[in-house]
């Protein structure tokens, strides 16, 4: 049973810590306005680069483009790249391949191949400069250091501006991926940590692995919670219907200090609502009956109960042997407790601090 409060507990932390997570995230983006937020606050909606007409120059058929690409293609496109004509082949896979439709390339063994498309670092900028809004000095292009959220070949330029704007332009398809910024960053923080979504492959899906352990994890949550329930109750913690009353006597040395009347319940609640109707505190525990702290540790002078798991977790071999137990486990019986001098003292303590 311990094992399964301890279980609680710590499940109780995590998934509480999460929820917090979920609150705080969920009312931070609710309450900040979007356009906050917003990736594109400096981006130019019409790309001027891009939608330059077209040149005449195309030497290159859509024949030359399938019998030279050995490629297994699904779909084939005539675009512009820098007012340059080019053709966008999609492979069956869905990957895309950019060739010049302008140009063919010989090689050292005289055969001629497709020209790939590889913009230079001024031709990056330019594309990036004609996506900006705004009048502030763009950084030189830097290429990305391994990240799986961009097509390979994209560049980043940043641009220095009061949001520390970055463009990323692919070299291969002349294509402005995305525009984001500081502010954008804060997003995806808040969104990272409002849906769980720590592995930043997982696409839009909620399924995601993190989303299923903390699911399993609650449930786990849930049922540890029952079964201390079931446990406590049968502890006689919250136990609502009366039973035949029973006598439970308190002594401090061999003398008589209480007798309580009790019909349900376990010991030390109903030692405490005793205290509690004389203006003391009764028992001090820490733990609240949960069996951790050991504080609410009595004598049974009478026949003890068998010890249970927390009493033989808290309570040495020979104290148990000697009919010492926790009284917050152990349902109400007729019984002879036998307090320590420190509880007697505690609890008289207490009686006159309440009533001065
Ligand atoms: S109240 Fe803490 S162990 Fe009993």
């Amino acid at each position: 049973m311990i094992r399964w409060q301890q279980l609680h507990k710590w499940l109780g932390l995590l998934i509480g810590l999460q929820l917090l997570l979920w609150i705080v995230t969920g009312l931070l983006l609710n309450m900040i306005p979007s356009v906050w937020f917003s990736a594109s606050m400096h981006q130019q909606q019409s790309a001027s680069a891009q939608a330059t007409p077209i040149s005449l120059q195309i030497t290159v058929s859509i024949n030359d483009v399938v019998r030279l690409s050995h490629l297994p293609l699904s779909d084939i496109e005539l675009i512009t790249i820098l007012a340059r004509p080019a053709y966008q082949l999609t492979q069956v896979n869905g990957q895309q391949v950019f060739v010049w439709a302008d140009t063919l390339q010989t090689t050292t063994k005289h055969q001629q191949v497709l020209s790939r498309v590889s913009l230079t670092d001024l031709q990056i900028h330019q594309i990036a400069r004609a996506s900006y809004r705004g009048d502030a000095k763009l950084a030189p292009a830097k290429a990305l250091k391994h990240d799986n959220t961009m097509p390979v070949g994209t560049l980043m330029i940043t641009a220095n501006d009061e949001v520390d704007t970055r463009i990323y332009v692919n070299r291969h398809s002349g294509s402005v991926i995305a525009h984001q910024n500081n502010r954008s960053d804060y997003q995806q923080w808040l969104l990272m940590l409002h849906f769980m979504d720590y592995n930043s492959e997982n696409g839009v899906s909620f399924n995601h692995f993190w989303t299923q352990i903390i699911a399993v994890l609650s449930l786990i949550f849930i049922i540890s919670g029952i079964r201390l329930l079931v446990y406590q109750l049968h502890q006689g913690h919250f136990w609502p219907i009366k039973k035949r009353p029973v006598t439970i006597n308190l002594y401090e040395s061999q003398q008589l200090i209480a007798q309580i009347s009790a019909h349900s319940g376990c010991m030390l609640d109903n030692i405490n609502k005793h205290a509690n109707a004389q203006q003391a505190k009764g028992l001090i525990t820490e733990c609240g009956g949960g069996g951790q702290c050991g504080q609410c540790v009595v004598l049974y002078l009478s026949t003890p109960p068998s010890a249970c798991e927390y009493d033989i977790a808290k309570l040495s071999k020979r104290k148990l042997a000697l009919g010492y137990r926790l009284s917050c486990q152990h349902i109400i019986s007729n019984a002879d407790l036998g307090l320590s001098p420190q509880q007697v003292s505690q609890w008289y303590e207490n009686t006159s601090d309440v009533n001065q």
